[in-house]
């Protein structure tokens, strides 16, 4: 009889003193739609992540679709346009570019750092690549150097999805800081959460105020103040209220999810901390297996604990067996994207190797501040047990 899920993804992160901290904002508050408390936030993640501009909104996925949708307003890029994406993500990476009439360039991805193979990167570039969207993948760094040495003096932006890296660094500066504009997602499983929620990072002040308009409906007036008397000149027969720059989504976010992230961003550090400790004595119980293909990585911030089995039938008993002992796991992220329905349709998905090695060796389960030593032990022994080791 398998044991109840004992050991999840994510624990109960919100506590005693979070709710009592958003009751006491709710009983003092009259406004709950995006004002100042979401403005704070973006500016102290701001400060954290070390870059000029946040703007916070109500998912990882919507971060990534106002990446590429305000990229392809400023920048005029034609319809079929190629952006250049990895072949395991998430699959909001690659929805939007394709809800935005691109087109996404798979390429496959290596076994070091989990992002792209590099070789095959740099072959698929063409005259119409107009962006990398490179995935930062379960808190390991893309290797930026050699992708930007790759990109040369071409006219190509990076993208930066640290949905599962935040925190992650190069050389001592944070991920989501290399390109010309990041996503951060902080779902409930994520490094740190907002219950929903997500930030676009970026250094460009006009991308910064696109991004600003595309948010909340295309309103000029979402930009900063020292922009509106300008602006209100050129429309002089249009009420400054509703006057729509651009077309735009809705994907605010609230003061009740900005309040929860404040919080949370005072904890981000320790809870960065807590999960890298973890995966190193994760890496020290695995590196008795010579089943398993360890990953490690200097600036890491680890997201979860991946199995990668050489063999998929020792990977299926395995999984099995964890099951059987109460433990939560999922495939990694979604597999080789290609299988996917929603893109098995365009793509021959073989060509993709490592992506399908991934997807049928490999799966996950969860790390965070909650896994403490004796769950550390637990799983040492269990593994001792399916191995067969004393
Ligand atoms: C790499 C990656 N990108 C984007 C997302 C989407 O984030 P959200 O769930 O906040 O929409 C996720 C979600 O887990 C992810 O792992």
């Amino acid at each position: 009889m398998p044991q109840s899920i004992f050991w999840k993804l994510q624990e109960d992160i919100l506590k005693q003193n979070d709710f009592k901290n958003l009751t006491n904002f709710i009983k003092t508050t009259k406004r709950f739609t995006q004002f100042t408390k979401v403005r704070e936030f973006e500016t102290e993640f701001a400060k954290w992540q070390g870059c000029k501009y946040c703007v916070y909104v109500n998912s990882g996925s919507s971060a990534n679709l106002l990446l590429i949708n305000a990229w392809k307003t400023l920048k005029n890029w034609s319809n079929q346009d190629e952006i250049i994406v990895p072949a395991v993500t998430w699959s909001t990476n690659i929805a939007p570019v394709i809800q935005n009439n691109l087109i996404p360039v798979f390429v496959d991805v290596n076994l070091n750092d989990l992002s792209f193979n590099y070789e095959q990167l740099e072959n698929s570039i063409t005259p119409k690549t107009k962006a990398i969207f490179i995935t930062h993948l379960l808190g390991f760094p893309a290797d930026i150097n050699k992708i930007k040495k790759i990109i040369g003096n071409r006219d190509i932006i990076i993208l930066e999805d640290c949905c599962e890296s935040q925190g992650a660094q190069i050389g001592g500066i944070k991920v989501g800081n290399f390109g010309d504009g990041s996503a951060f997602s902080f779902y409930w499983g994520h490094h740190m959460t907002t219950v929903e929620g997500g930030m676009i990072c970026t250094n460009d002040e006009n991308f910064y105020k696109m991004l600003l308009l595309k948010r909340s409906h295309g309103l000029a007036r979402e930009l900063p103040k020292k922009y509106h008397k300008e602006i209100k000149k050129l429309y002089p027969d249009i009420d400054f209220r509703f006057l729509f720059l651009t077309d735009g989504f809705n994907v605010r976010n609230t003061e009740l999810h900005a309040v929860i992230g404040l919080a949370q961003l005072k904890k981000i550090d320790s809870f960065i901390q807590a999960r890298n400790e973890n995966y190193k004595l994760f890496l020290d119980i695995c590196s008795n297996y010579d089943d398993l293909i360890l990953i490690k990585s200097e600036g890491m911030s680890a997201f979860v604990f991946q199995f990668i089995f050489k063999n998929k039938k020792k990977k299926e008993e395995f999984q099995k067996f964890i099951a059987e002992n109460g433990i939560e796991s999922r495939p990694l992220i979604s597999g080789n994207l290609l299988r996917q329905p929603f893109l098995k349709k365009y793509y021959d998905s073989t060509r993709f190797k490592k992506a399908d090695f991934l997807h049928t060796n490999a799966f996950y389960i969860g790390n965070n501040q909650f896994v403490n030593k004796d769950r550390m032990n637990l799983l040492d022994s269990l593994m001792k047990r399916f191995f067969g080791k004393k």
